[in-house]
């Protein structure tokens, strides 16, 4: 039982109702965990006295909840993993690229209600530097609205749009770094020792040389080493990522005591779920790669409790593209367990979901998610297929040699097959990061020119433009029916392809990522009656997918999830179920003929007591000829229990 389901346990059996004694309750619920998170990152002996600071502070910002997100937080506290419903459709969308602003978001709501969308998150909208910002990931302040976006007013009447159509809100809390803009670097860049404690600056470079020995590079194209020497205060300073993003010092317990404060006003707003950025790299140790040690996951969960008691509505995710066994501690482990990120990006299924595109077979994706650890039951995931960022070849060596594959040459293959390195592969995405000295790199590109969409539409050629958008629906149903929160990234709806224009700005062309931030195209949108084109096509089956999903409670993450080995190597087919009458299964063809599995098993299991069931992609009832399945390339099938 995690914290969030013992305060509700608790003051059920107290009858405690008033808000402000619920957060009592909270505090005294969350204590000594907090306490102990607390003091082993800042010792007793040195920390007593910022222990009092943060007991003292912790009443001070829940005075600053506005009464209406209080009232929400005490009917979520009371719904419990309200995050896991089936009735959750996600989309992450730029607002200058959407509909211009923020007014021009509000005037789409009617758009995101027409495909089924309610959970919307907004890319960073802060102010930040001028030229470079790694897209406002380099953040001048945590609340003020840049004003290119409009004003906080607008985002205030945006938030409370959203509530009143039922549409959750998420917001990046930028809490590894800030930029080299923000008052705090400013400061420091002055000499102010109270600051320059605030970041890790040193004055020549002993400590970094030590550090950069194991530290391995994010951006080492455009930011090669994670230190940039700031003449104004003659030091250098850690920037894992950019020059220009500078890393917190959370060794000093100030920062987190700063930081929790503009993550309550920023909550504050009207944000119903915090995207924790780059939680990884949060804590520093000099040996090690300073990723995923375990003081960041108790400055998380210390995060997460303070959190917990003064905004209980709002909940964390994790965004922690890393291997698929740490990932999942994100989710916390031993007494965090389910006490750190409610929710965590699936990185692994996503990289897996193109590998499979790619070698057309599912073997690796059956072995990786077979071997990782079930979630707390808690915990969901943020299921995509594509974001703002590049696609990462993050598998686990092991599993990919025992596929009989080499390791580096696979990624090789994967990155020849994405980036238009051989000629037969229909899939046009751009290398990100490639580092010829070993080899590695990652992809950029929008889905739908990676599914081959851009080269099919270039070459006029029916059946890949088929296969295309066979593809893209394939890859959009199984993150509505994996279990968890299906996020689709905004233009990936109407099949956008991929957009060049970055290259001539030079704020954005060192960085491949524009490549798949494109505008929205409303000129499509329009035409989306025309069922014949291809965008309607992708529009509609997603649209459709969403409905049967929100119709159908067994697709609620409640750890229900089932993979089946099917017996064909192209396949995929997973099961959702709830008890021995209901479940939906989900089966999938990844190679670009037609292949086959034998229906006894699915008899079996139960799916076939009324003769051949539907499919509810379709609505049309299947076909089995001589107890043969038959799929289409790249088709995808669900079957419901009746
Ligand atoms: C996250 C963001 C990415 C950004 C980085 C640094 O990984 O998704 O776009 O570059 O954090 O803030």
């Amino acid at each position: 039982m995690n914290q969030a389901a013992l305060h509700k346990l608790v003051s059920n059996r107290l009858n405690v109702k008033t808000p402000k004694a619920l957060f009592d309750l909270r505090l005294s619920t969350n204590l000594s965990l907090i306490q102990q998170l607390f003091f082993s990152l800042y010792p007793v002996d040195k920390h007593s006295k910022d222990f009092d600071k943060l007991l003292k502070l912790l009443p001070k910002l829940y005075a600053l909840r506005p009464d209406e997100l209080q009232r929400q937080d005490l009917e979520r506290l009371e719904a419990e993993s309200w995050y896991q419903n089936e009735n959750i459709v996600g989309m992450q969308l730029y607002v200058e690229n959407f509909n211009k602003d923020l007014k021009g978001l509000h005037k789409k709501i009617s758009y995101f209600k027409d495909l089924g969308v309610n959970f919307i998150h907004i890319m960073p909208i802060t102010t930040r530097p001028k030229g470079e910002s790694d897209g406002g990931y380099a953040v001048n302040s945590y609340l003020k609205v840049d004003k290119k976006y409009g004003s906080q007013e607008d985002l205030l009447k945006l938030t409370s749009a959203f509530r009143k159509h039922g549409i959750l809100l998420m917001l990046d809390f930028v809490v590894n770094h800030t930029s080299d803009e923000y008052p705090w670097a400013k400061k420091a860049k002055k000499g102010e020792q109270k600051y320059l404690d605030y970041y890790y600056t040193f004055e020549d470079r002993t400590i970094p040389d030590a550090f950069e020995k194991v530290l391995p590079e994010v951006f080492p194209e455009t930011s090669p080493g994670n230190f940039t020497y700031i003449p104004e205060m003659d030091r250098w300073v850690m920037t894992v990522f950019n020059s220009y993003q500078w890393d917190l010092n959370y060794t000093n317990p100030e920062v987190f005591m700063a930081m929790l404060t503009n993550l309550v006003k920023m909550v504050n707003l009207g944000v119903d779920v915090v995207r924790f950025d780059a939680l990884a790299f949060l804590w520093k140790k000099i040996g090690t790669i300073s990723q995923n040690l375990p003081e960041a996951h108790n400055l998380v969960s210390l995060f997460r409790m303070c959190l917990q008691v003064v905004a209980p509505g709002t909940i964390f995710l994790a965004e922690a593209i890393v291997a698929p066994k740490d990932i999942i501690k994100y989710f916390g482990e031993g007494p965090k367990l389910g006490n750190e990120c409610e929710v965590a990006y699936n990185a692994s299924l996503m990289a897996l979901l193109w590998n499979s595109i790619a070698t057309k077979k599912t073997g690796l994706l059956y072995k990786s998610l077979t071997e990782v650890p079930a979630k707390p039951k808690e915990c969901t995931w943020i299921n995509y297929i594509r974001c703002h960022d590049d696609i990462g070849l993050g598998y686990d060596d092991s599993f990919i040699r025992e596929m009989g594959w080499n390791p580096q040459q696979h990624r090789k293959f994967l990155l020849d097959y994405y980036c238009q390195r051989l000629d037969w592969s229909p899939a046009k995405g751009l290398l990100f990061m490639y580092n010829p000295k070993t080899g590695d790199g990652r992809i950029t590109g929008s889905a739908a020119s990676l599914l081959g969409l851009e080269s099919a539409l270039e070459s006029g050629h029916k059946d890949l433009l088929e296969n295309a958008i066979s593809k893209i629906n394939l890859l959009h149903g199984i993150i509505l029916s994996f279990g968890g929160i299906p996020m689709i990234y905004a233009g990936d709806e109407i099949a956008t392809l991929n957009d060049y224009s970055y290259s001539k700005d030079s704020s954005k062309s060192g960085d491949s990522r524009w490549v798949n931030r494109p505008q929205q195209d409303w000129s499509v949108v329009k035409k989306l009656g025309n069922g014949d084109l291809p965008q309607s096509k992708v529009y509609h089956t997603l649209k459709h997918l969403i409905s049967v999903r929100k119709a159908n409670p067994v697709l609620a993450d409640t750890n229900n999830l089932v993979l089946h080995q099917s017996g064909n190597s192209h396949m995929l087919v997973f099961e959702r179920t709830q008890d021995a009458k209901k479940g939906i299964i989900v089966i999938c063809n990844f190679d670009e003929n037609p292949q086959v599995i034998d229906s006894g098993w699915l008899m079996k299991l139960g799916y076939f007591t009324k003769g051949n069931p539907k499919d509810l992609v379709t609505d049309k009832k299947i076909d089995v000829k001589s107890g043969l399945l038959e799929l289409q390339p790249y088709q995808m099938i669900w079957l419901k229990k009746s």
